[in-house]
């Protein structure tokens, strides 16, 4: 049985999203974690800023969970044809300590799905390039779902199986 660290960037369709992965997880009888990073309500990733430890954020609990879980979903609207700034904050802060980021990151299996206005294609390739950039394995099957399209919860299914592997 494998554990999924679930990210959520926003806190409204996403998360409901986010929870449709968990309840799939949870029936083929895996554990999950969703973490929603809109509430962890980090500061803005600056260089000046992840140089002073007063201002700083501590990101060792999320670095715990995404190092001890067997594979990520990550879940994130599309924003201006890509990621909400949530995603690429948090990922920023992560690679501060970029050895221990890129260790954590490789191999790492990682699903991604989404819930857009209209769209929601532009997201999924921008999430692909960056979660490959940093050295995971982005699986094939990916989640679309949008205001006039339900998320299919056989591709929900398929992901898991392929992400437990
Ligand atoms: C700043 C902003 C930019 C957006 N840009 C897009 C876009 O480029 N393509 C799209 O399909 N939807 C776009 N949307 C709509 C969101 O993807 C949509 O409302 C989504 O369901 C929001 O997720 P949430 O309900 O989890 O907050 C945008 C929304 C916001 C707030």
């Amino acid at each position: 049985m494998a554990h999924f660290l679930i990210m959520t960037a926003t806190s409204g369709t996403n998360r409901e999203l986010a929870d449709k992965f968990a309840s799939a997880a949870e029936s083929k009888g895996h554990t999950n974690q969703i973490v929603d990073l809109s509430e962890m309500d980090l500061p803005m990733f600056t260089v000046a800023r992840s140089k002073d430890p007063s201002q700083a954020p501590d990101m060792s609990e999320l670095t715990d969970s995404m190092t001890t879980s067997d594979a990520w979903i990550i879940v994130a609207p599309e924003y201006n044809g890509s990621y909400p700034p949530t995603l690429n904050n948090v990922i920023a802060w992560l690679s501060g300590d970029w050895q221990n980021f890129r260790t954590m990151c490789t191999g790492k299996p990682v699903g991604i799905a989404t819930h857009s206005g209209g769209g929601g294609a532009h997201v999924l390739m921008a999430m692909r390039q960056q979660f490959s950039f940093i050295g995971a394995d982005v699986i094939g099957r990916q989640c679309l779902s949008g205001r006039n399209k339900e998320a299919n919860p056989e591709t929900i299914d398929a992901m898991i199986d392929n992400l437990a592997r």
